[in-house]
């Protein structure tokens, strides 16, 4: 499974680039705003730092405005893959920019019929939102069980599933076991993951006997 974060903190993605767990980034319009930089440098900035796909969605919603946006946010970087809401012209300007060999990254997915028109429409992701489902106290869960058996159907379907609006490790976990592509973590849910109490106080009692002997590895 890829793991991509959910973020335009370029400090956040330098630090996790570096466990070597990074696979991809996605950003939206809310977290670039939240970055306080220009979309162009904020993606080209990801884009050296980040060798897997980066999503940068576009803006308008009409279809030739998103076409030409796409293209522009396209020519940023080959990793560059682009954004658009599934709506009708989103998923033409899918289908456009695909052909023309480009990523498309379709977010706010929110039922398996959308996501069908998304794999036809060549889209490299379909983002499935399961937290946003979850507040409205729908289950996102069983939306990406759907679609992963949807998918699974037809070998012509390429399209991978991203899991996207994740707000803690279950759904990745749960995501994992239906075995979905990708899964776009915040940053503080990928620090979770590496949590567990028994780890800590295990790694205490192992420290303490190891003092007790006086041996050290590198000494011997
Ligand atoms: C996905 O690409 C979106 O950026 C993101 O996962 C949305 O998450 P949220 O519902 O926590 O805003």
């Amino acid at each position: 499974m890829k793991f991509f974060v959910d973020t335009a903190d370029l400090k956040e993605i330098r630090d996790l680039a570096q466990t070597g767990l990074l696979d991809g980034v996605t950003t939206n319009p809310s977290l670039i705003a939240k970055s306080g930089g220009k979309i162009l440098d904020v993606i080209a900035e990801i884009c050296s730092v980040v060798d897997g796909p980066v999503s940068a969605e576009v803006a308008a919603t009409d279809f030739e405005t998103m076409l030409k946006e796409g293209r522009r946010l396209a020519k940023i970087a080959p990793n560059v893959a682009v954004k658009v809401p599934l709506t009708v012209d989103g998923l033409k300007t899918c289908k456009a920019l695909s052909g023309e060999g480009t990523m498309v990254n379709v977010t706010l997915c929110f039922s398996p019929s959308q996501a069908i028109l998304a794999a036809k429409a060549g889209a490299t992701f379909i983002s499935p939102f399961v937290g946003r489902l979850d507040d409205l106290s729908q289950n996102g869960m069983s939306l990406i069980a759907d679609i992963v058996q949807i998918y699974r159907q037809y070998d012509s379907i390429k399209t991978e599933v991203l899991v996207a609006s994740i707000r803690h490790p279950i759904h990745l976990v749960e995501s994992a076991k239906m075995g979905a592509h990708v899964a776009t973590l915040p940053p503080n849910v990928i620090r979770q993951l590496y949590n567990h109490p028994l780890t800590d106080k295990g790694l205490d009692a192992f420290l303490k006997d190891w003092a007790g002997t006086g041996q050290s590895i590198l000494g011997q």
